[in-house]
């Protein structure tokens, strides 16, 4: 099984659906490790409970040299033979010497349907829009923000009495499902 690194910033939600999907025993890929840049998120109890080594980075401790911090977090990956980061709910930019150390190595899940509303805030910039239709894309990490090549997409209509927390819902249900599946194809390629 091809060896995946999560990392998370909050809740994991979308990591601990990584896990789950991961453990099946025809899966093509394992999650062996979760980096946490905040010390204490739920995520990371939630990896310990699935039986997951979880660990906590915290970037505060780097003060403003985000490379030193992406360093300390590679040499852990190192360690444990990583092959391929599944960032999921990683609320840090990446610097250019992590993205390219994992070029073509690196995942992303991005709550809209990329190239619409890159960055934060992407549900009420939908709602805003009136757009009828909001999503969930995974792609490649590349040096733009939310740029990369898409490797999976899932639609979900905005319904009309929609706020950004309803709609915010909808989607994780669509990325939980979106973003094991795409993993596993594309460890498999
Ligand atoms: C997810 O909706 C993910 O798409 C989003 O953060 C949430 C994390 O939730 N990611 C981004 O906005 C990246 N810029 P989770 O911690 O419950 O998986």
């Amino acid at each position: 099984k091809t060896r995946v690194a999560v990392l998370i910033s909050g809740s994991g939600t979308n990591m601990a659906s990584l896990i789950a999907a991961g453990q099946a025993a025809d899966a093509p890929y394992e999650v062996v490790v979760v980096v946490s840049n905040v010390a204490d998120v739920a995520g990371l109890d939630k990896a310990r409970a699935a039986g997951v080594e979880a660990l906590a980075v915290e970037h505060k401790a780097f003060g403003k040299d985000r490379e030193a911090h992406e360093r300390a977090i590679d040499a852990l990956l190192a360690e444990r033979k990583v092959e391929v980061i599944a960032l999921a709910g990683y609320m840090r930019l990446l610097t250019p010497w992590l993205v390219r150390k994992w070029a073509g190595r690196m995942v992303n899940i991005h709550p809209s349907l990329l190239p619409l509303y890159p960055g934060l805030n992407t549900h009420a910039r939908a709602i805003e829009a009136g757009d009828l239709e909001a999503g969930c894309t995974v792609h490649i990490v590349t040096e733009g923000v939310d740029e990369g090549p898409v490797l999976g997409q899932t639609r979900v209509p905005i319904l009309p009495d929609d706020d950004a927390e309803t709609l915010s819902e909808r989607v994780k249900a669509a990325e939980h499902r979106l973003y094991p599946q795409t993993l596993a194809a594309f460890v498999a390629r």
